[in-house]
């Protein structure tokens, strides 16, 4: 089985997971997705919540084809109760080329399991959607969960 880490990071948590999860699989690359829009900054928090809040598309870029993989784990952070345009655009460019698609959301306070529900019953074609919640200290759990699924 070969595993595909694709990943948007604005702050660096989610890379850093993905970096960390990498480590755990076999067979696995990774790769980052770039939005196009600039949301660095102070500026750019409410900026990200307000792109994402009106669910715009975006346009990004990345280097990895999914149908190459098995399994891709889409790692991205919660942006105002949702994923990131990223995130989101990412599934809809490559969504026919995903065999199975599991996705992990990163956040700091938001409630792990409705987060987790609302991402599963959006992409009904996911295999599996989870939520690390830094207020939860949830990470050890969902790690290990994902390596039992996709690790060696
Ligand atoms: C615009 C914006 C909206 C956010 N909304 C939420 C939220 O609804 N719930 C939450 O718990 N965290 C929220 N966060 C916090 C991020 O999800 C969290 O810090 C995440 O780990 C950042 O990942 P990154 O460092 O990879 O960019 C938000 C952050 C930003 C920038």
């Amino acid at each position: 089985m070969t595993n595909l880490i694709t990943y948007y990071s604005r702050t660096g948590t989610c890379k850093k997971l993905s970096e960390e999860i990498s480590l755990l699989l076999s067979n696995c690359n990774t790769d980052e997705i770039f939005d196009d829009k600039n949301y660095s900054g102070l500026l750019g928090w409410p900026k990200a919540g307000f792109s994402e809040l009106s669910k715009k598309e975006t346009v990004i870029s990345y280097k990895k084809n999914a149908s190459s993989y098995d399994n891709i784990l889409l790692i991205t952070p919660v942006w105002a109760g949702g994923m990131t345009p990223a995130a989101r655009q990412y599934i809809k460019e490559e969504m026919k080329g995903l065999k199975n698609l599991y996705i992990l959301s990163v956040c700091m306070g938001s409630n792990s399991k409705k987060i987790a529900d609302t991402v599963a019953n959006k992409y009904k074609f996911t295999k599996k959607a989870w939520c690390i919640t830094g207020l939860e200290k949830n990470k050890e759990q969902i790690m290990d969960e994902i390596t039992k699924l996709l690790g060696k």
